[in-house]
Order: structure tokens, then sequence, then C-alpha cells
């Protein structure tokens, strides 16, 4: 069994957002088949993993994010990312888990995600495993927590945990507008197919107008091909949604959508100027938060 070091580790992760999210009909299983191009955003968690007597979470979240909504528990899925790597490395030494959350929480922005990778990522250092499978842990963990390791802009196939990296020299501004009160992934699902219940669903795929447009950098392109399935579902469980997205494509905003599951609404820019302008604009209808794509993946980021 690996010696545990007395420091503490410290590794970060990004937000993410789907530039297209295709879902198709669900199987067996309940899990929905997808075909999504995802990309890491510059807002991050970060976790610091200490040695300990015993398991333990601690969460601080920045200004405007509802930390009261991260479960402290056992099913954090932080906790369970470290737990589950211990398991598999034979590691039987605790550590506290602190969570500085940048990420706002239930957001369909993959917050508790980029939790687990970063915890993964932390604990990996701090226990010296240089385990290469971290990939293999992550989708047993959440469909969007192997992307959370990897970042930057990536398909993502299977239910979401199959993930490659596609080619994207651009930088993208985003201003995102954020709500105290999240949206359950699983009832978005639910409603997604309510609306589709008896219409037929063809398998998801991904866009060419998208891959072209990440490949050329053009963010007039981008914008155009822009596209997320649950949006509906989204709007139909908050239909107070509309307003926003219209104000942000009132106010300049080359496109406008619901990120993920929602309710995160995502608006883009033509620069950072163009977003820092399109943000005053939409103060009135919840928390503004800027932030650019892509970033990179988890890393350590001190020790
Ligand atoms: O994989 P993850 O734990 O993040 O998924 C949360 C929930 O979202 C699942 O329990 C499921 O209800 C729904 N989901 C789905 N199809 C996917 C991904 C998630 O139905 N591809």
């Amino acid at each position: 069994m690996p010696e545990p070091t007395l420091r503490a580790v410290s590794a970060r992760a990004a937000a993410k957002i789907n530039l297209h999210l295709g879902v198709g009909a669900p199987g067996p299983d309940g899990f929905h088949p997808l075909a999504t191009v995802y990309q890491a955003i510059s807002l991050f968690s970060t976790i610091t993993v200490t040695p300990a007597d015993d398991w333990s979470v601690t969460c601080q979240a920045a200004p405007g994010i509802a930390v009261d909504q991260v479960p402290l528990d056992e099913t954090n899925l932080a906790l369970r990312a470290a737990k589950l790597l211990a398991e598999r490395a034979g590691v039987t030494h605790p550590v506290n888990i602190h969570i500085a959350k940048g990420i706002p929480v239930a957001g369909g922005l993959a917050g508790g995600s980029a939790d687990a990778a970063a915890a993964l990522v932390a604990c990996d250092a701090l226990w010296g495993l240089d385990r290469p499978d971290l990939a293999e842990l992550a989708a047993e963990l959440g469909s969007d927590v192997p992307f959370c390791l990897v970042g930057g802009t990536a398909r993502g196939l299977g239910r979401g945990e199959i993930v490659s990296p596609l080619p994207d020299p651009g930088r993208y501004d985003w201003v995102l507008l954020t709500f105290g009160e999240g949206l359950s992934t699983p009832e978005v699902y639910g409603e997604h197919d309510a609306i589709y219940d008896g219409l037929a669903r063809p398998e998801p795929d991904l866009p060419d107008a998208l891959i072209d447009a990440l490949a050329a950098g053009s963010v007039t392109d981008l914008a155009a091909a822009l596209s997320n399935d649950l949006q509906e579902a989204s709007l139909s469980l908050r239909p107070a949604l509309a307003s926003p997205l219209r104000a942000g494509i009132d106010a300049g905003a080359l496109a406008a959508l619901v990120s993920g599951s929602g309710p995160t609404c995502l608006f883009l820019a033509r620069d950072a100027d163009h977003a820092a302008s399109l943000a005053a604009e939409l103060t009135s209808y919840g928390e503004v938060l800027t932030a650019h794509g892509p970033v990179a993946g988890a890393m350590v980021v001190e020790s």
C-alpha cells in the first residue's frame, strides 16, 4: 500500500458547457445516449485534500454561489471520488476534502463533476499513485466527470463519458446567467422524455457545422451552430428562463441557450469587452458571471 505524505494537495477543475447536446431515447438503464460537444470554461472548483483521522468534506463558495445545496455527507461526489480511488488503490488513509466552489450548484455546469475530477487528481498526487486510468473511475462517478478530467473542447458519446478532444484553436467569451435555485438533471431528462413521449427520436449525432466552426475559430459560425435538445425541457420546468434568453439576444448576444440541463443561461459574446457590456444588461435577471473557453482540465495547482 502506498504510504501517504503529510502534506496537503490542491487541484482544480473547470465548469463545462455543452455547445451541442443531442439526446436520444433512453436505454434499458434509463440513461440517454448523447452526442455532445463539451467546452471547459474559466469557472473553477478547487479541491484541497489533507490527510486526516476520518473522511470529511468542508465547502466554501465564491460570492453568489449557493453553498447550502452542496451535500457534506457520503453523497458528496468529491468524497465518493476520493473513496473510490482509495479503495481501488488500496489506500486506507482518510482525507479531509475542502471544496472552494467557484461553479454554481445544480446549474447545468457540471459543478459536482468538476469537484469529483479535481478530487481524483488531488488524491492521486497526495498518495503518489500516478494512475493513468483515472478516466475509468471518473466514468463510474458520473457522465460528465471524464470530460472534467480532460477539459478543453471535446466530443462526448455514450452517456457523455466517452470523451475525445476536438481541435479548438479559438477563444470564446461567454456570459452566464445563474440562479439560486437549480434544476435536477434527472427531472429535466424526465421532462424531455414526457415531451417526446410517443415521438420518434433519431440517434443523436454531431453537426459538422459546429466541428468546422470550432476548427476555424469562428465565433459567428459557432453562434449559428449552438444547440441543446434539453432546452425545451428546462424551459418547460422553468418558463421564466424565456425572458432573459430573449433579453440577451435583444442586447446583442450572438447566441443564447440553456447550459446542459439548466437553468444557467449562456450568451455568446464577440469578445471580452462585449461580454462585459452584455453582462451589465442582464443583471436584473439573476447572478451574472463572465468566463472564457476553452480552458484546461483538472490539474494540481499547489502542493
Ligand atoms: O451521470 P450522472 O450521474 O451525472 O447523471 C445524473 C442523472 O442524469 C442520471 O441519473 C440520469 O437520470 C440522467 N442522465 C441521463 N442520461 C445521460 C446522463 C444523465 O438520463 N446520458
